[in-house]
Parts: C-alpha cells; sequence; structure tokens
C-alpha cells in the first residue's frame, strides 16, 4: 500500500459485540496492532433484517469509517453482513476487506457422523452463500441450518455483565436434537461472530460429544497475513466506536469487557 501511516488502524466490524471474538485472536497474533473496534449498535440485530437494509447500513458505514479513519485493512466481524455484502463493499471501497463466512469446510472434515449443526442468525442461514459453502464441502452430509437470535441478546448481555439464563441452551439442544437426523449432530458451527462468546456455555449444554468449530482464529490469522511486513505503530489505547446514542449505564456496563480487549476510549459514530 503506498504511503501507508504506521499508525493506521486495522478497522473491526461487526453489528454488536461479536468481532471481539475476532479481535481477541487477532490480538494474540499482532499485540502492537492499532486497532479501531466499531459496532452498529443502533443497527442491532442483523440477522432480523432484510438484505437489502443489511447492505445499505453495511456499505454506508463502512465508507464513513473508511473516510474517517484511514484504515490499512478492514475486517467484516460479522458473518451476516459477509455473508450478504461483502462483494459489495469489496467493489465500492478502496480498502483490503475480509470478511468471515460460517465454517462449513472445517466442519465438514471433522464430523463422524456427517451430521452438522449450522447455528447462525436467520439472515445467514438463508444465504445462497451458505447454500453454495454447502454444494462445495459438505455435500454427502446433513447440514441442520438453525436461526438463533436469542444467542446473539445472550451474548451482548454477557459482555454487560448478565450472566445468560441456561434454559436457553438447554430449549436449544432440544430444538437442534429435534431435528430429522439432529439426534446425529457431532459438529457444530458457530456461524455468528457473537457466538464463541457462548463457547462454555453451548458446550456445557450439547456435552462432550459435540465439538465446536468457527472462524475466529483463521480470519485473524488471514488478517495477519495481509497486513505482514508493514509498519504498525499503536500509538494509544485503542478505540471503540458505536452507532446511535449510547445509554450511560450500558456503556458503564460495557466499559470493563471492553477495556479487557484493549478498547480504552470511546466514539460515537
Ligand atoms: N455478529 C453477527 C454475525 O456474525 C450477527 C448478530 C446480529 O444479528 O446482528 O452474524
Amino acid at each position: 500500500m503506498k504511503n501507508l501511516r504506521e499508525n493506521a488502524p486495522i478497522l473491526l466490524f461487526d453489528s454488536g459485540l461479536g468481532g471481539l471474538t475476532v479481535l481477541a485472536e487477532l490480538r494474540k497474533l499482532l499485540p502492537q496492532a492499532p486497532v479501531i473496534y466499531a459496532a452498529d449498535l443502533a443497527g442491532l440485530p442483523y440477522g432480523e433484517k432484510s438484505e437489502a437494509e443489511v447492505a445499505a447500513r453495511v456499505a454506508g458505514l463502512l465508507g464513513r469509517l473508511a473516510e474517517r479513519y484511514r484504515p490499512r485493512l478492514a475486517c467484516i466481524a460479522c458473518n451476516t453482513a459477509s455473508t450478504i455484502a461483502l462483494g459489495m463493499v469489496r467493489d465500492v471501497l478502496h480498502v483490503p476487506i475480509v470478511g468471515t463466512v460460517p465454517a462449513i469446510k472445517p466442519a465438514a472434515a471433522m464430523t463422524q457422523t456427517g451430521v452438522i449443526g449450522l447455528l447462525g442468525t436467520a439472515a445467514t442461514i438463508r444465504q445462497k452463500y451458505v447454500d453454495e459453502l454447502e454444494a462445495e464441502f459438505a455435500l454427502g452430509k446433513r447440514l441442520i441450518r438453525h436461526a438463533a437470535p436469542e444467542l446473539v441478546r445472550a451474548a451482548e448481555e454477557k459482555l454487560r455483565g448478565v450472566t445468560p439464563d441456561p434454559a436457553i441452551f438447554i430449549a436449544l439442544t432440544e430444538r437442534m436434537r429435534a431435528y430429522e437426523g439432529g439426534e446425529q449432530i457431532d459438529t457444530l458451527v458457530l456461524a455468528c461472530t457473537h457466538f464463541p462468546l457462548l463457547e462454555a456455555e453451548l458446550a456445557a449444554a450439547f456435552g462432550p460429544g459435540v465439538q465446536m468449530v468457527h472462524g475466529a482464529a483463521g480470519i485473524a490469522r488471514r488478517i495477519a497475513h495481509l497486513v505482514e511486513g508493514q509498519p504498525m505503530v499503536r500509538e494509544h489505547e485503542d478505540l471503540f466506536v458505536a452507532t446511535g446514542p449510547q445509554d450511560p449505564q450500558m456503556a458503564a456496563a460495557l466499559a470493563p469487557a471492553l477495556s479487557s480487549f484493549g478498547l480504552k476510549r470511546t466514539e460515537s459514530l
């Protein structure tokens, strides 16, 4: 990249706080990287919106963020936004873009029973992108897709210090087991960046016979690869940017979690 500023940030974008699972992995690889984490809290949840609405929000917000912060790379740390808008955003932004797609390929390699559960948002699980991944990598397997918006809410609350209600995980396992072939699920794709924040709760509910797979570590490796060799200086504590008016009480409840990810400054978009 020409004239790359050494303090140019890596921009991570999600509808909410799920992309922090990607940031956690990125920190392990690039502890010195300047990062801006942007959450479209005013637009959360994306999973319940139409394709047109998600595409318009994501393209518009990333355009504004890129203009304001001039990142060296942007990562759409959200399966819903990526499966809907990745191609479009790549066409309009002059910044390398890394997306997040459901980890169907590794899951297909891991399953012994041939039955994979895919947990995502309602918008993600109906995407053609997912049909294509299934056709390419999971032919001959059974992929059981399920929308779990309650997990998005629970993950957001957990980061604000609220313990998730165990009943939601029990209900979810019962629902997954009730699908045809569901008793044989041995691999679960966490196809929403919020869900690894609940991996312990999900593992406890599904039991030791079910392994979980998600893309956070792979996305972090991809980002690290793309910025390899670039000058990089982290001059300040990293920045959390959110859309919409922030409820001061909610913001205060979230501050310790953000701080644990190195996000110690906040701004509104
Ligand atoms: N974190 C987003 C994802 O990976 C979804 C949450 C939402 O519904 O906005 O799909």
